[in-house]
């Protein structure tokens, strides 16, 4: 509350200037609404930062825990539409003035309508309120950091309406990746722009586990056939997990089963220690053909196996840059 000598100003203007405008008081008011409101948003700042009391959101970060095997992570930003502009001033406890029940849009002051005014000389204390109006807010643009993460929204510009709520639901694809993903996502709008920030930890793959009479099983077969780890039930633990994948995390689902465990069986080689100089073709050859007459199957579909060549060539090139070979090529 403060009073402001340029109201008094304002009120002398209206009235001594302009008694042409008190006349005509009640039909400018209905003119102003008969006209409908109609939002046409301003972007010329959508690349500054959005001022606080604009949007209020639930988080500006939300992170998500998935298994190694989820597609996919969603994540929903809600926010509400709390924007005001400061638009002008209203007078209250005009003491002394008298016969004023209301005043029309001045520059300075909104009165509702004046009828009539005396003794205007001795207006002492005129003390205003600050006045704000709730104001739409327009979504222009949601844009994720990569084509992985895609925003499910209503059309664009999305209007929110005053003390209204939104939802932004956004989708990151998980295919092919692990660990930890952290992705950014540019919100923009006629008040400026928002970043959100989303983070994804990817469970490491559940190592599965057999009875000690199905591994013995399963080892007949792969003597009899090494192709079988491939087929069936089998290929629930051995082919499944690699579904959609390449380079590392398809190494991790399909390869480290046998290569990498603990508990391997002796007759597993040690990929990390191996006897013969290697390079992108060693890896390309083992992991397309095997090697017959022992337990080492073929990927390669040629050879009857679950992989595609790209497939293969992602774990090669993948292998090649993480084990340098062990020893020189002979000359
Ligand atoms: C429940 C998941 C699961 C199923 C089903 C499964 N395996 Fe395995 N397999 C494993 C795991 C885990 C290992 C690693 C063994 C270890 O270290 O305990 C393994 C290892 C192997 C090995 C390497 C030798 C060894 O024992 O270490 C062969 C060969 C094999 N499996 C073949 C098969 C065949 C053939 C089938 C189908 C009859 C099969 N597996 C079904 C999980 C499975
Ligand atoms: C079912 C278990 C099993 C799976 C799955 C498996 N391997 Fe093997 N791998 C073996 C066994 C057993 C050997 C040893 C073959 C032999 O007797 O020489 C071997 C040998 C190898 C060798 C030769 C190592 C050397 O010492 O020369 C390479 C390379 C290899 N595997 C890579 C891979 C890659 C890459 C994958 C995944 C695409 C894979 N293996 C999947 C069981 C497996």
């Amino acid at each position: 509350m403060k009073l402001r000598r340029v109201f008094v100003c304002g009120v002398a203007g209206i009235v001594l200037a302009s008694g042409r405008l008190l006349a005509a008081d009640s039909h400018s008011t209905n003119a102003a609404a008969a006209t409908a409101a109609v939002y046409v948003p301003d972007t010329s700042h959508q690349n500054d930062p959005l001022p606080d009391g604009v949007l209020a959101w639930n988080g500006l970060t939300q992170e998500t825990t998935v298994a190694a095997d989820a597609g996919s992570a969603h994540f929903v930003f809600s926010f509400t539409n709390i924007a005001t502009v400061h638009e002008t001033a209203l007078v209250t406890n005009v003491t002394t003035l008298t016969n004023i029940t209301a005043v029309t849009n001045s520059s300075f002051i909104w009165f509702k309508k004046i009828s009539f005014v005396t003794n205007f000389s001795t207006a002492t204390s005129i003390t205003t309120n600050n006045v704000t109006k709730p104001v739409p807010v327009a979504i222009l643009d949601v844009h994720p950091s990569c084509g992985c993460t895609t925003a499910q929204l209503p059309p664009l510009p999305w209007i929110i309406a005053p003390g209204t709520n939104g939802q932004i639901g956004l989708t990151v694809n998980l295919a092919g990746k692990t660990g930890m993903q952290i992705k950014t996502v540019n919100v923009k709008t006629d008040k400026g722009f928002k970043r959100l920030d989303l983070k994804v930890t990817i469970l490491p793959p559940v190592v599965p586990t057999q009875s000690a009479a199905d591994r013995a099983r399963a080892l007949e077969m792969a003597k009899a056939d090494r192709q079988a780890v491939f087929r069936g039930d089998c290929a629930s633990c051995h082919v499944k997990p690699g579904a959609g994948k390449y380079g590392k995390p398809l190494y991790d689902a399909v390869c480290a089963i046998c290569h990498e465990s603990k508990t391997r069986a002796s007759m597993v080689s040690d990929l990390h220690n191996i006897k013969t100089p290697t390079n992108v073709d060693f890896w390309q050859t083992w992991i397309a053909h095997g090697k017959a007459d022992s337990l080492m199957p073929a990927f390669s579909t040629a050879d009857g196996g679950p992989f595609s060549e790209i497939q293969i060539a992602s774990i090669a090139s993948y292998l090649n840059a993480t084990i340098p070979s062990q020893l020189p090529a002979n000359k």
